[in-house]
């Protein structure tokens, strides 16, 4: 089976680009911060304090994630509710990057998520992909891109959506995020040392999909050659 693993800051492309390249290679595409995210929504709608541990470890035993691909788009599905709009919104990030600090609910999603590669040619994104979950990936990109790029990427898309925020909000969120995912005691945003890091601040996203794949497309050509 064939594994990327793209990991990297909030906002730096990961999920548009890597969506995209899945279909054009016909691979799977795994998008790890849904099921964070998911495990964040049941946490704030029952109203518990998502920094504290005891509360989020209660909530785990009543939690199931299921992944399910329609129309070849990512459905995730938390105890048989299609939440993956819901999960999209800010404060479900915000929620998401609590709970992701918990040794307990990485724990809890790491099987899911190493069973999807074993199973299916992937990518995979996140923020411990190469580093944690699949240290033998066939490649490793860390995707990153300037605070203020991000920013603006980040807040045309929640403005399409319709979602009233300010610049200024999500540029906040952004910083915040960045710095609870980086300095985290588990698992903290970090470039694999294999990894290949590509900036995307001046880069379009299509300028970045050629990117990537290239690099992939070339790793699996140099694979086929040792084999
Ligand atoms: O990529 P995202 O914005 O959907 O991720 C939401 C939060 O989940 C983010 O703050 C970090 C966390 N996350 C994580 O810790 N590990 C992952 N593999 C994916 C996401």
């Amino acid at each position: 089976m064939v594994s990327v693993a793209i990991d990297g800051p909030s906002g730096a492309g990961k999920s548009s680009l890597a969506k995209r390249l899945a279909a054009e290679l016909g691979f799977i595409y795994v998008d790890t911060g849904a099921m964070y995210r998911s495990i964040g929504l049941y946490g704030m709608r029952k109203g518990i304090d998502l920094n504290d541990t005891q509360q989020v470890g209660a909530c785990l035993g009543e939690i199931a994630i299921r992944l399910a691909f329609e129309d070849g788009n990512q459905h995730i599905y938390l105890n048989d509710e299609d939440v993956s709009q819901e999960i999209r919104k800010e404060d479900a990030g915000m929620a998401a990057s609590a709970v992701a600090s918990q040794p307990q609910v990485r724990q809890f999603l790491l099987d899911l998520q190493r069973d999807m590669a074993q199973k299916y040619d992937i990518l995979m994104d996140g923020r411990d992909i190469g580093t944690v979950i699949l240290p033998n990936a066939t490649l490793k990109i860390f995707l990153t891109a300037s605070v203020q790029a991000r920013a603006e990427r980040r807040y045309k898309e929640l403005v399409e959506k319709g979602d009233k925020v300010t610049f200024e909000q999500v540029k906040t969120d952004i910083e915040q995020r960045d710095w609870q995912d980086i300095h985290r005691e588990t698992a903290p945003l970090r470039k694999a040392p294999d990894a290949i890091e590509v900036d995307t601040s001046d880069m379009t996203l299509q300028q970045s999909f050629d990117a990537l794949l290239s690099l992939i497309q070339t790793r699996i050509a140099q694979q086929k050659e040792n084999m």
